[in-house]
């Protein structure tokens, strides 16, 4: 669809993700493309633009159209590329090592399905990720629409969903559930309802992840196993998933409020380096 702007946005899957083409990232977006970028950020929930050569500023500049970029504000928004700890907010996901020591987090493997900042009280928003290295194969960020997912429950389910809460753990170095010690008192953990209505659609998506979920409030171990169990399951349905293939100087954008996303495994030994720019709510 090529809208009044010329930006174009190009379905990736049935079920969620466009491409943006006649965006330049270089410079300032006028106030009618960014207007047209919030709406497919709404409709689609992950935008792709192809944007090679793009650097931290025009990523963080780009963030800023769908919420408060979580590096502002706290005046070091230039950093050397390769720097090992940037403010919160902009960090390398890479398996890159400089002097021995990684660049970066979560650097290897797979990953199981989860939503950026789930286990904080105030989770991000929204998620740009930008392609700097990447292995020959794999290396794959999964999708799942929630709102879709929701909606595909029966009616029997939504009411026993009614109401529920989750409790998340999650410890930063975990790619996979069972990496995460839910007894560490160290850990950050919040509370949120396993149904949760977004906040520019208004309309009602599951909030849960393999990764970080690892409860319901008020409920029996065993019952509560058995329902996220069964619920997770549900989410990761082929039918409300889409797979990314990552070609170099792709900067996505996802919404972690109806979305969750997972990575596949890539090659031990080869090179996958993102650069990544969150975006949250107005506090
Ligand atoms: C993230 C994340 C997945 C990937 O940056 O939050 O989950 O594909 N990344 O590296
Ligand atoms: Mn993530």
């Amino acid at each position: 669809m090529t809208t009044r702007t010329g930006v174009e946005f190009e379905p990736l899957s049935p079920v969620l993700g466009a491409r943006v083409r006649g965006l330049d990232l270089k410079r300032p977006i006028p106030s009618a493309v960014q207007d047209e970028l919030r709406q497919a950020f709404s409709r689609y929930g992950v935008l792709c633009v192809p944007a090679p050569g793009v650097d931290i500023d025009d990523q963080i500049r780009y963030a800023s159209v769908f919420g408060n970029v979580d590096a502002e504000g706290n005046g070091q928004l230039r950093f050397a590329e390769g720097e090992k700890r940037p403010k919160r907010g902009v960090m390398f996901v890479s398996n890159l090592r400089e002097n021995g020591e990684l660049v970066g987090v979560l650097p290897d493997g797979e990953m199981h399905f989860h939503s950026d900042g789930a286990h904080r009280e105030r989770p991000y928003r929204g998620t740009t990720l930008y392609a700097l290295i990447l292995p020959s194969r794999g290396g794959e960020t999964k999708f799942a629409n929630l709102t879709a997912a929701y909606e595909a429950l029966d009616s029997g389910m939504k009411k026993r969903l009614e109401g529920l809460q989750g409790r998340f753990v999650y410890d930063v170095r975990a790619t996979l559930r069972h990496q995460t010690d839910e007894s560490d008192d160290a850990l950050s953990t919040a509370t949120h309802p396993l149904v949760r209505m977004h906040s520019d659609t208004g309309k009602p998506a599951l909030y849960l992840s393999r990764l970080m979920t690892r409860s319901i409030v008020g409920m029996e171990k065993p019952e509560s196993d058995a329902l996220l169990a069964r619920l997770f399951d549900h989410c990761e349905e082929p039918r409300f998933v889409y797979a990314h293939s990552w070609t170099l100087g792709d900067l996505l954008l996802w919404d972690n409020r109806c979305l969750n996303h997972a990575r596949n495994d890539f090659p031990a030994g080869e090179q996958r380096h993102l650069r990544r720019v969150t975006v949250s709510d107005p506090s």
